[in-house]
């Protein structure tokens, strides 16, 4: 799509997601250097990494400038929310990832229902409080099981269901009276509880351009089956069979163009991921939530699907001449299990060793999410989200037999991760 000289990248985060990218932007002809801030202990094995606060734009700026990068990618919704990606356009540098006013539709989930409602995009019936009266009154006439979530930023933990008015008063008060979620927490939104099964679409928005890259499906409970707590993701894989092609040309008529065309009115220059969060109702699709990034860890499934080199996608978007009809998938399935701390998402350790096989077969690799290295070299867990393996195959059950063969090669006493991702679209393969 491009015949833009070389590039020279920063890319922003520290995630899997973003180890992702870096790999990415690596392999990509596009690129002539690639670094990344703060990154992790796999990243620091392959580019250079810079310690940053990268919620500082000023302090982005400077570095940026410093050492010369003409291309920055920001991973995680936390920067955006700062007005990166403004400083940095207004310096001359190309942005991967939405200003300020766009990154609002991920901060804010009062700003995104009122999006939603204005450009009638389909999505659970709602109301919104900033006072704690009101929204205990609201409670009382409310159809349960119900949805209270705080409107602000909260790690993907800020969204209870609940089953009565008991639980619900107690997640209203949580939030609003305890101050459970911060700041977060001090507006709420409530909302209808919808059923069905639930995909993320990564559509890549450059003003009135968009792509979407094959429907996925992340697995969000620690347990298997879909059971337990909420983490940040245990795995996914893309493409999802329930989305045929008419329920993909349902999500453009319904979703995807309102969003373009709401996002023009509302005059956002929106340059990076919308992920739409969908659930698949009997009434049809309805949005639970926008995104202004990539999924973690949809992402890591979604690149190795590219067959059009997405370093290339994403310069294109950057500047502002994505060419939808170019850009071509890959056959066959990509799926990834997560390797986690033992514990997570409660308490867990770090710093135990890790031992990752030395060598993978052909279409698995492995990203790092939380690792750092000790100063012999040493690979070592640092979060809870500590490693993920991806792999492609010419459907998905190829390609979860090869992702946990290597998964059970990895030596690490502490790791734990679910051995069932996929498993609603594996049940359907047969
Ligand atoms: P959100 O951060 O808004 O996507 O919510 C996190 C998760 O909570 C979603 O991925 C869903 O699994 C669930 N969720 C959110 N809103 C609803 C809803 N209205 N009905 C059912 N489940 C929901
Ligand atoms: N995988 C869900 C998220 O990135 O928010």
């Amino acid at each position: 799509m491009t015949q833009a000289s070389s590039r020279k990248v920063l890319v922003l985060g520290s995630g899997g997601r973003e180890h992702a990218l870096v790999n990415a932007c690596l392999t990509s002809p596009l690129v002539d250097r690639v670094a990344a801030a703060p990154g992790n202990g796999g990243m620091e094995m392959v580019v250079d990494c810079f310690a940053l606060d990268i919620e500082n734009p000023q302090a982005v700026l400077e570095l940026v400038q410093t050492e010369g990068f003409d291309w920055v990618i920001i991973g995680p919704e936390a920067p955006m929310t700062t007005g990166l990606a403004d400083v940095l356009r207004d310096a001359g540098i190309a942005v991967y990832g939405p200003g300020k006013k766009g990154a609002e539709l991920e901060a804010s989930k009062a700003v995104c229902k009122q999006f939603l409602a204005d450009y009638q995009i389909p999505t659970a019936d709602y109301a919104h409080f900033q006072a704690l009266e009101p929204a205990l009154a609201y409670l009382k006439a409310c159809k349960y099981p119900t949805v209270v979530k705080a409107s602000g930023l909260a790690a993907g933990k800020g969204v209870i269901i609940c089953e009565d008015a008991q639980q619900a008063e107690a997640a209203v008060r949580d939030m609003m009276e305890h101050g459970k979620f911060g700041e977060s927490g001090n507006e709420i939104v409530i909302e209808e509880f919808l059923e069905g099964e639930e995909l993320s679409l990564m559509v890549l928005i450059s003003g009135d351009q968009f792509v979407c890259l094959p429907p996925s499906q992340d697995h969000k409970r620690i347990g298997e089956g879909d059971t337990g707590p909420n983490t940040g993701g245990m795995g996914a894989y893309a493409p999802l069979d329930l989305v045929d092609e008419s329920l993909m040309q349902t999500i453009e008529e319904t979703v995807i163009k309102p969003t373009i065309k709401g996002l023009a009115a509302e005059s956002i220059d929106f340059r990076g991921t919308l992920f739409i969060g969908l659930m698949l109702t009997k009434e049809g699709p309805k949005v639970l939530e926008f995104n202004v990034r990539f999924g973690d860890p949809e992402c890591q499934v979604l690149l190795p699907l590219c067959e059009t080199d997405p370093v290339d996608l994403m310069l294109a978007v950057s500047e502002g001449r994505l060419k939808p009809e170019t850009v071509r998938i890959r056959p066959g399935a990509a799926i990834i299990v997560v390797i986690a701390a033992q514990g997570y998402p409660g308490s867990y350790n770090k710093g135990e060793n890790i031992g990752l096989p030395v060598s993978l077969p052909e279409g698995v690799h492995i990203v790092h999410a939380g690792t750092r290295r000790s100063p012999t070299g040493q690979l070592l867990s640092n979060g809870g989200r500590v490693l993920g393996v991806v792999a492609h195959g010419d459907n998905l059950r190829a390609a979860a037999t090869k992702a946990y063969a290597v998964c059970n090669q990895i030596e690490w006493p502490g790791a734990t991760f679910r051995r069932d991702i996929g498993w609603r679209q594996l049940a359907r393969e047969g």
